[in-house]
């Protein structure tokens, strides 16, 4: 089982099956996550939102509409209203625990906080106590466009493996990285060049870069020499990193 702490010690990027390998399954479901976890995958991605009961549930999208059979905006309706949605193929919108019980001991699991640009004030609390009760810490790694919401739980959980995404290209990627408290900077393929991934390597950074499913950013990916690779399509993409 790998985590983003181990990533330097990697010899070629590790794969991730972004949003559970959203090209092959329905994205952000047990479903999903199970079949990245049946094709090898070491680690899986995953997107949470808080509901107005305050619970973790595991979505992409702000909104409902393209992913469900439900409308509106996730962050405006209970856990149990979520539940009774469809999240493609008779899929429910998991509640993050249960994305714990299928990866425990088994993958490790990056956590995308979604907080922009609905902001979810308390979600930093809300997460770092669910990965202390289900002992999950070491298992798991949080990410997000939100530096903020990452420089929080830095303080309100500094146990907790952390890192920013980001989709620009920045003069200090790494005074950015630290800014946010994080060690890992993970960004859009087309922003990434060799010069800015040793940067952060150098740093004892480690580089994720994302979405990779297609032959100019698997290309690329590889000029890049990054620690880890997002990918929706993790058991074709994978073997080809190597
Ligand atoms: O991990 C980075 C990547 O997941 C960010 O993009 O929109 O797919 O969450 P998005
Ligand atoms: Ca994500």
């Amino acid at each position: 089982m790998t985590t983003h702490r181990s990533f330097l010690d990697w010899p070629q990027p590790i794969p991730f099956a972004h949003r559970g390998g959203a090209g092959e399954h329905p994205e952000n479901t047990l479903a999903s996550f199970q079949s990245a976890i049946d094709a090898g995958c070491d680690m899986v991605e995953c997107d949470v939102h808080l509901t107005t009961d305050g619970e973790l549930a595991v979505i992409h999208d702000h909104l409902l509409d393209r992913t469900t059979n439900g409308t509106g905006l996730v962050g405006a309706h209970t856990l149990a209203e979520l539940r009774e949605l469809d999240a493609g193929q008779g899929q429910k919108i998991p509640l993050l625990e249960e994305v714990f019980d299928l990866v425990r001991d088994r993958v490790g699991l990056v956590i995308e906080t979604k907080q922009n640009p609905v902001p979810y004030p308390g979600l930093e609390e809300k997460l770092a106590a669910v990965l202390r009760e289900h002992g999950m810490v070491e298992q798991v790694n949080v990410i997000s466009f939100h530096h903020r919401c990452i420089r929080h739980l830095k303080e309100v959980a500094p146990e907790i493996g952390l890192g920013i995404i980001d989709a620009s290209r920045p003069i200090d990627a790494v005074g950015m990285m630290r800014a946010a408290g994080a060690d890992l900077f993970s960004c859009y393929f087309g922003t990434l060049d060799p010069e800015m991934a040793e940067e952060i390597r150098s740093a004892q950074g480690a580089v994720g870069v994302w979405v990779v499913d297609d032959q100019l950013s698997l290309l690329w990916a590889r000029a890049c020499h990054p620690d880890s690779v997002f990918t929706n399509r993790p058991a074709e993409i994978g073997p080809l990193l190597n």
